[in-house]
């Protein structure tokens, strides 16, 4: 039953805990009705799950960390409803190299001195580099030698890992190391290098089955690229308080800070990158405008996108910059503070587009130009109509109207109707709230011309709060979207900071006065499961959560014999409530607003704040030639390793990385 002991609603605690047990055939209980017989496939759904640190199989809380939740090995859980009178889950931890690195690295271990420690929302280890924890998205892939689907696991921070779909094992990267380019940090200096370097890329690569190409990107940023929002966010506010002294502790605070983090060497570079599926080298093109020059991403490329004549790329809204990174570096936190004031920033109100044409990929070509278009309000995640008429591209998204899903509370942070009173330690690591309505969007942009063409948007009170991830039937051909169900955060009181409060008060395209939206935060929104139809552009189902449940990772499973229907399936969500509650809530996708048709859990399910999922009709095991062997791949880093620290990296690769990858 939904919280019903006080009239506010409260956020779940069950957000922040969750198991790093990896599970094997656990059977579900159903209750609140019946498994519908109908529902078949597998889904995939990921969650970060703290880091090896930990050491435990059991419950975990990674805010106890003061990091991000986001930080974290990635989970990947499969439920599967190929058996007609049960549903069971396997779960596996995503297992690179770093992962082992990591798991032997610990304090008090043999190699404790290549330890990693958490670094805001990444983990670093000085001597090693940054993890690269895939714990974000999945994509699914099916070249045409392939008789299987296969599965990719990704995030914004490092190559993407082929899985077994069966065993969850974790095969291969794609690509070598020496096909990705890292983003130079400032602790390594040439000759010297990573041995895991920070590759940036997106989370979301798009892999056409028409065309049978995957393609994915790899970019960096330069120191000025790095600063230019945070230099133009003070200039915005410098002189609202004491200017001489804030002048001098902004350029104090950002020149130890910027050098802190990156190399000046450091570059603007995009490469798009197209992989056939062979054993031959990725093909990569540099991304340049219109004068030749590298374009530059402020911010992320969280998302990617196809259509049947361009690539979309975005410089999207999840900020990933200094201030993502240095909290934990500063020694107890002292005037930690004082940094996040000067080095923080608002995301950019507006969003970025870079439209590519796929004629210009031409195998001979190094460097191909990228069409930019820019779109009012931000945007995190979007979904392209394959089919381009006239030149024109379509573009479905969430508009994350002041919203920030970069920026997690601190143990330091208070609430925003009483910034006087830190909120403590229970949400620490938990993404802030929005501080203002969000909005769906539909944008058909000329491409040759640059022109938005025809936009739409819209929102509504109801549905639109924190609006963070879609799903559709990906089993029709995505010539045009015509239902995308969005699942919406909520608005909650224990995710307003003072902090956030502050930072978006002048935000540019301000829906709701802000002290209304505290008053609506105070009272709050619930989580929300709403279908839009992009044809009409309006809202024609949708589902409010029970006040203090929190619905997550929405994911649409066509019915089985089902025709091409957008609607004609079922969604999965997953629900969390009270302390520790964790159950999946299966709704009729057509019929959202009489609720679920049943609920699944157990005990021993405990995912806590997950994030994407991804749906196939069959699980069957990998069977591919395409392996990067690890030893080869790493050789050359490893010998590019510093005299005083190469036989220790050396003897941790040989003793504890290879021998979990000898095939
Ligand atoms: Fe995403």
């Amino acid at each position: 039953m939904p919280n019903s002991s006080s009239h506010e609603p409260k956020f779940p605690e069950a957000c922040m805990a969750v198991s790093r047990q990896e599970l094997v055939g656990l059977e579900l209980r159903v209750h609140g009705g019946e498994i519908p017989k109908d529902l078949y496939g597998h889904v995939f759904i990921m969650g970060p799950v703290g880091t090896v640190g930990s050491r435990t199989e059991g419950l975990f809380y990674p805010g106890g960390t003061g990091a991000s939740l986001y930080n974290g090995d990635g989970m990947v859980y499969r439920i599967d409803f190929d058996q007609r009178s049960k549903v069971s889950v396997n779960s596996r931890i995503v297992k690179t190299p770093c992962y082992y690195a990591d798991l032997e690295t610990t304090p008090g271990s043999k190699y404790a001195n290549l330890s990693f420690f958490n670094l805001g929302m990444g983990r670093l280890s000085p001597v090693l580099g940054l993890r690269n924890e895939l714990n974000t998205a999945f994509l699914p892939f099916k070249f045409l030698q392939d008789e299987n689907w296969r599965m990719l696991v990704t995030w914004d921070a490092g190559r993407p890992y082929e899985i077994d779909p069966v065993s969850l094992e974790t095969i291969t990267p794609i690509g070598w190391n020496r096909e990705w380019t890292e983003q130079k940090l400032v602790w390594k200096t040439d000759p010297y290098q990573y041995v895991f370097g920070l590759n940036l890329t997106t989370a979301h690569p798009v892999f056409d089955v028409h065309t049978d190409q995957l393609f994915m990107v790899n970019w960096s940023r330069s120191l000025s690229t790095l600063q230019a929002p945070i230099i133009r966010h003070q200039i915005n506010t410098l002189f609202k308080g004491d200017q001489i002294k804030k002048l001098e502790k902004t350029f104090r605070l950002f020149s130890q800070s910027a050098s802190f983090l990156l190399r000046s060497e450091s570059k603007d570079f995009v490469y798009l990158m197209c992989w056939d599926g062979s054993n031959e080298d990725i093909k990569k093109w540099q991304i340049v405008d219109s004068d030749s020059n590298s374009i530059k991403i402020e911010q992320s490329m969280h998302q990617m996108g196809l259509t049947r004549d361009y690539i979309v790329l975005m410089d999207t809204s999840f900020k990933f910059g200094i201030e993502q990174l240095i909290y934990d570096t500063v020694p107890n936190n002292q005037g930690i503070e004082d940094y996040r004031d000067i080095l923080n920033y608002p995301q950019a109100p507006d969003t970025s587009l870079y439209l590519i044409r796929r004629a210009d990929l031409k195998l001979d070509a190094t460097a191909v130009k990228a069409k930019r278009v820019d779109i009012p309000r931000e945007i995190a995640h979007f979904m392209t109509d394959y089919e381009n008429p006239d030149g024109c591209i379509t573009l479905h998204c969430a508009h994350n109207n002041g919203w920030d899903p970069a920026e997690w509370i601190h143990d330091y942070d208070a609430p925003a109707d009483q910034p006087e009173k830190p909120i403590g330690h229970r949400f620490v690591g938990m993404t802030t709230g929005t501080t203002d309505i969000n909005h769906l969007g539909k944008y058909v942009i000329e491409v040759e011309s640059g022109q938005i063409y025809r936009k739409s948007i819209l929102n509504d009170p109801r549905y639109t709060w924190a609006t963070a991830i879609g799903t559709f039937n990906n089993t029709v051909p995505s010539a045009e979207h015509e239902d995308i169900y969005w699942i919406s955060w909520g608005c909650w009181k224990e995710l307003m900071t003072d902090f956030i409060h502050d930072l978006y008060a002048s935000y540019k395209y301000r829906r709701i006065k802000l002290e209304e939206i505290k008053k609506i935060s105070e009272e709050g929104k619930p989580s929300s499961l709403c279908r839009l139809n992009t044809k009409t552009m309006t809202i024609t189902d949708g589902y409010q959560f029970p006040p203090g449940y929190f619905g997550n990772s929405p994911q649409f499973i066509p019915r089985s014999g089902s025709t091409s229907s957008a609607t004609d399936g079922y969604i999965l969500c997953l629900v969390l409530f009270d302390e520790l509650k964790n159950e999946l809530w299966i709704f009729d996708a057509a019929k959202l607003s009489n609720g679920p048709v049943c609920k699944l859990d157990h005990p021993d399910l405990k995912f806590g704040l997950t994030i994407h999922s991804t749906w196939i009709h069959s699980a069957r095991s990998r069977v591919t030639g395409y392996y990067i062997p690890v030893e080869e791949d790493y050789i050359t880093l490893i010998n590019k390793q510093a005299p005083e620290v190469r036989d220790e990296i050396q003897e941790l690769f040989q003793q504890v990385i290879y021998p979990n990858f000898s095939k």
